[in-house]
């Protein structure tokens, strides 16, 4: 395990601000949601382009169904813990950031997170209205079929589309900038940035 406390040194461990564990459990939960949701939507778009694609087929067994169910399921998962996460982070403001962050990288900072909280819900809304809007089910895992939106148009669920499928590009774009922003604080400026976002290290602080 990396010894993140005693490796970095602009701060004493034992001043690091962590977020509180319904914070850290809210944001690894959504990010590993996330990392799981983006290559199923994309594996799921190309068997819709070239359902008879062989050599597709050869890496990604399974049928297009399960592949929608499966993105479409845990990107309902994704607005529900949003949701929840908003309300709890408006009841619960974040620790203040180190002293030594300068203006520039806490507006940098700020600007990113609500970002990501923006496509948080942009991407499962639109995609919601969307699949409203089709012929298709939401199947929950092939268990049940999740109820659509009532009178949502074809004209709306394609509307809702371009949004969906424009939008996943700043998802793209705002999760680099974020995670290079944490690689940039671990290893340029060596500070205990990341382990505000982990639990505290037994033996270490
Ligand atoms: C955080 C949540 C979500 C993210 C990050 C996400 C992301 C994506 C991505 C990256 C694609 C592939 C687009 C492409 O290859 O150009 C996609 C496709 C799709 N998503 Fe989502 N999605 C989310 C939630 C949802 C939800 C909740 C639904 C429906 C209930 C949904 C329905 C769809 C559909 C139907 C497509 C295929 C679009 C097409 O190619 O026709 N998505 N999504
Ligand atoms: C390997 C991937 C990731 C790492 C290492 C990481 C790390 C972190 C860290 C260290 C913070 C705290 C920043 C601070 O103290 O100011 C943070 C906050 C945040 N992260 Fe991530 N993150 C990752 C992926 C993601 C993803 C995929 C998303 C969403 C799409 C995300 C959304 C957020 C948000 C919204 C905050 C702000 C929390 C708040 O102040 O309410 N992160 N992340």
């Amino acid at each position: 395990m990396v010894d993140i406390a005693g490796w970095t040194s602009t701060l004493s461990p034992a001043r690091v601000r962590r977020y509180g564990v319904s914070a850290q459990w809210f944001h690894w939960v959504t990010a590993a949601l996330m990392f799981a949701i983006i290559p199923l939507g994309w594996i799921f778009a190309e068997f819709k382009l070239a359902p008879d694609n062989q050599h597709f087929h050869a890496y990604f067994p399974g049928t297009v169904a399960q592949y929608a169910s499966a993105h479409k399921t845990l990107g309902l998962t994704v607005l529900a813990i949003v949701a929840a996460r908003l309300a709890y982070r408006l009841a619960n403001p974040p620790p203040a950031l180190p002293r030594s962050t300068s203006t520039l990288e806490a507006g940098l900072a700020h600007l990113t997170h609500w970002v990501l909280y923006l496509v948080l819900l942009v991407m499962p809304i639109s995609g919601y209205i969307m699949s409203s809007g089709s012929d298709h089910p939401i199947s929950i895992f092939g268990l049940f079929d999740f109820p659509k939106i009532p009178g949502v148009s074809k004209t709306v669920g394609t509307d809702a589309a371009i949004v969906h499928l424009s939008a996943q590009f700043a998802v793209y774009a705002f999760v680099v900038l974020h995670v290079a922003g944490v690689a940039w604080h671990l290893f340029v400026r060596r500070d205990d940035l990341i382990a505000r976002m982990l639990p505290r290290q037994a033996g270490i602080d």
